[in-house]
């Protein structure tokens, strides 16, 4: 009864909770909020200054009073109160309105979480989601999400194979009948390559660079394969002299780049070839058919999908909209009751 009452007055909202960006899906509306993961609060009294955007502006540029924290680190929370602010402001966010009556958001939520996470980390999931006001809190694996969100037949006796590079994680799986067969998760993602361009441009300019920079760089110029890009592109960049410590600026190529990236970037292939050597042999032969799908902001990558083919030697494909596979994959599970039934609850 109750549960009913709480369902007239909120939206159902599904979360990817990322460690480099938070979507949310409202249930008959779609995505309506695409932030970063980022938190600038008062350092002494912790009060909430800035979410998202605003939030993520601040980042290595802040004084010393305020502090700026990503509140998840390698696809799990690290900062328990600043992702309790982060869900309850969007929580609120999605459920602003001008009509007389404001809703009370007490919504049912379903939350992508990585596969390798620990019932702890998990917890923690749920707990922050209730704590942010959620009534009721379901967890998916996020690979699965993902399958779903990319309209994949999870279903189906053929198995499927997703790769979701994040910012923090990528994530691996060959899903059938509708479950995870194999998986895998390791902590190499978007981030790891920001920190490869900073280590590269370092050693071989003695520039230091920023995250953001390493990240406007790797956006802009970032590559995987010879092939990518028809022509070579170019960008300047700035950053500190090591030695003088004064500002200096270089240009810098898109084979630097790859050059950069490349060792990153085959921990993520390794890890796919190893987990084909994992599944079996059926379903390795979908696989060959159907191709394995990309996903997540790390696929965006230009001539990833050629790298990823060359070095696992089955078709890729690189899924529409990456960056919003998980969360429309949650918002699909609130939709449909038979798979709300298969997803796992916690907390609820
Ligand atoms: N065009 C692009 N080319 C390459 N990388 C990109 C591009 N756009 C975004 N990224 C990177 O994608 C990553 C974010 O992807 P995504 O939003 O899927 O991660 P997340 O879900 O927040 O993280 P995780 O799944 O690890 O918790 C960041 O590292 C970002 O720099
Ligand atoms: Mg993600």
């Amino acid at each position: 009864m109750l549960d009913y009452f709480f369902g007239l007055l909120s939206h159902d909202v599904g979360i990817d909770l990322g460690t480099a960006n938070t979507l949310v899906y409202v249930k008959g509306k779609g995505i309506l909020i695409r932030e970063p993961s980022v938190v600038a609060r008062h350092a002494r009294t912790k009060q909430i200054l800035a979410i998202g955007t605003e939030a993520k502006k601040m980042l290595g540029r802040s004084p010393a009073t305020i502090e700026v924290v990503r509140p998840l680190k390698d696809g799990v929370i690290a900062d328990f109160d600043a992702t309790e602010a982060m869900l309850k402001h969007y929580i609120l966010q999605v459920h602003e309105s001008n009509k007389l009556i404001p809703k009370i958001p007490k919504p049912r939520v379903v939350v992508g979480i990585p596969s390798g996470v620990t019932e702890v980390e998990q917890r923690a999931v749920s707990e922050a989601a209730l704590a942010a006001g959620a009534r009721q809190c379901f967890l998916i694996e996020e690979p699965m999400a993902a399958a779903i969100g990319v309209g994949l037949p999870i279903d189906g006796s053929g198995g499927i194979m997703v790769v979701d590079i994040g910012g923090g994680t990528t994530e691996m799986a060959v899903i059938s009948l509708g479950g995870v067969v194999v998986n895998k998760s390791i902590r190499v993602a978007g981030d790891e390559m920001d920190e490869t361009i900073i280590h590269f441009m370092r050693l071989k300019y003695n520039i230091l660079l920023g995250e953001r920079t390493a990240e406007e760089i790797k956006i802009a110029l970032g590559n995987a394969h010879p092939k990518a890009f028809e022509t070579q592109k170019f960008m300047v960049i700035r950053g500190r002299d090591i030695e003088s410590g004064l500002p200096k600026s270089i240009k810098i190529t898109s084979d630097e780049v790859r050059e950069a990236l490349i060792p990153v970037l085959r921990q993520i292939t390794e890890a796919v070839a190893d987990l084909v050597e994992e599944t079996p042999p059926e379903l390795v032969s979908d696989i060959l058919e159907r191709g394995l799908v990309m996903c997540g902001g790390g696929s965006m990558i230009a001539g990833i999908d050629k790298l990823m083919q060359e070095e696992t030697r089955m078709p890729v494909y690189v899924a529409e909209d990456p960056m919003t596979a998980v969360v429309r994959g949650c918002g699909r599970v609130l939709d449909d009751p038979k798979l709300l039934n298969r997803v796992r609850v916690v907390g609820g």
